[in-house]
């Protein structure tokens, strides 16, 4: 039962669509693969849930600069290039830039569904005013804490990977944000938030896209199915008295914005506010499909 001051819950899921802009957009998909452009390039990646026949024809698709070709169920597998590899090469979202990479796990070191977000988070520390303090775990190349920072945040970017924090340091200098109030923490995500805790830490802001595995710095395992629970309530509780949001999205095949919405509004019993839910899409340049790509749940003040 719901009591007066739990956050209402929306009955109806939203889509939140990504168009592409200047330096990302799906150009065509079908035939379980999609052809986007990163910039400079154009690259074709396996999309099992693109059932249809493709718009394009085959020569375009063949002109394609990589290809990425899977190894495994996974997202494990090998890029095949025409010419030579660049080891990264710049890309923007509007003031933020990034590095695009052709990383061995089938993505280009960041995710272009993500936009929806960026825009969402960038508006929803807008709106916050001041410098509202936000953390943003399972972080990777830092492209939503550069949205944030952006936006005016003081940002605690939280992520097992030291690689990853890395090109993420190397993104907010390309972004001209790296003396803004970033700071960097390699660390495992649960641990952190378990640390922060206890030590009484409050944040006015959070967002976490945790994988479905994934393991510490120091071999720490995480599984979304189980642990998600417990971190979605330390992260409940490292929320402050006028904190503005909390974002979760995942990628998980089995799970789906209901069950976020469920999760969170169990976590968030009495704090008002409201709860919406559904998936992050990709939209073709030509308008003609959209892609499921995640799932998301959020809660705002
Ligand atoms: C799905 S990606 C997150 C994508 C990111 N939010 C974005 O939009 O670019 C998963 C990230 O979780 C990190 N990770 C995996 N296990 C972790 C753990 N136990 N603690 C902290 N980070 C972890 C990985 O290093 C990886 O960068």
């Amino acid at each position: 039962m719901r009591a007066p001051n739990d956050p209402t819950v929306s009955d109806l899921p939203s889509l939140m669509r990504t168009r592409g802009w200047a330096d990302y957009g799906l150009l065509d998909s079908g035939n379980g693969r999609k052809l986007e452009r990163y910039g400079r390039f154009t690259v074709v990646r396996p999309e099992p849930q693109c059932l249809w026949a493709p718009a394009l024809p085959a020569e375009v698709w063949e002109a394609a600069d990589a290809v990425f070709d899977p190894t495994d169920e996974e997202d494990a597998g090998r890029w095949k290039l025409k010419g030579k590899a660049p080891e990264s090469w710049p890309l923007g979202w509007g003031d933020v830039k990034f590095n695009g990479r052709f990383t061995s796990f089938r993505h280009l070191a960041f995710f272009p569904e993500q936009a929806a977000n960026w825009e969402w988070l960038g508006a929803a520390v807008r709106g916050a005013g001041g410098q509202p303090k936000v953390l943003n775990l399972f972080g990777y190349t830092g492209v939503a804490s550069l949205a944030m920072a952006a936006a005016g945040a003081a940002v605690t970017h939280v992520d097992a990977s030291k690689r990853a924090v890395g090109w993420a340091r190397e993104n907010a200098a390309l972004s001209g944000l790296a003396e803004r109030p970033i700071r960097w923490i390699t660390e495992d995500a649960r641990k952190y938030v378990q640390r922060e805790v206890r030590r009484g830490s409050k944040y006015d802001g959070i967002i976490l896209d945790p994988p479905k595995y994934g393991r510490g710095p120091d071999g720490e395992v995480w599984r979304l199915f189980e642990d998600l629970p417990e971190l979605a309530d330390l992260c409940a509780q490292l929320l402050s008295e006028n904190a503005k949001f909390l974002v979760l999205n995942a990628y998980a095949e089995r799970i789906s914005g209901a069950a976020l919405s469920g999760l969170l509004a169990d976590k968030l019993k009495g704090r008002g506010g409201a709860i919406d839910w559904g998936e992050l899409a990709l939209v073709q340049e030509d308008g003609a499909r959209e892609i499921g790509m995640s799932f998301f749940a959020r809660w705002q003040a």
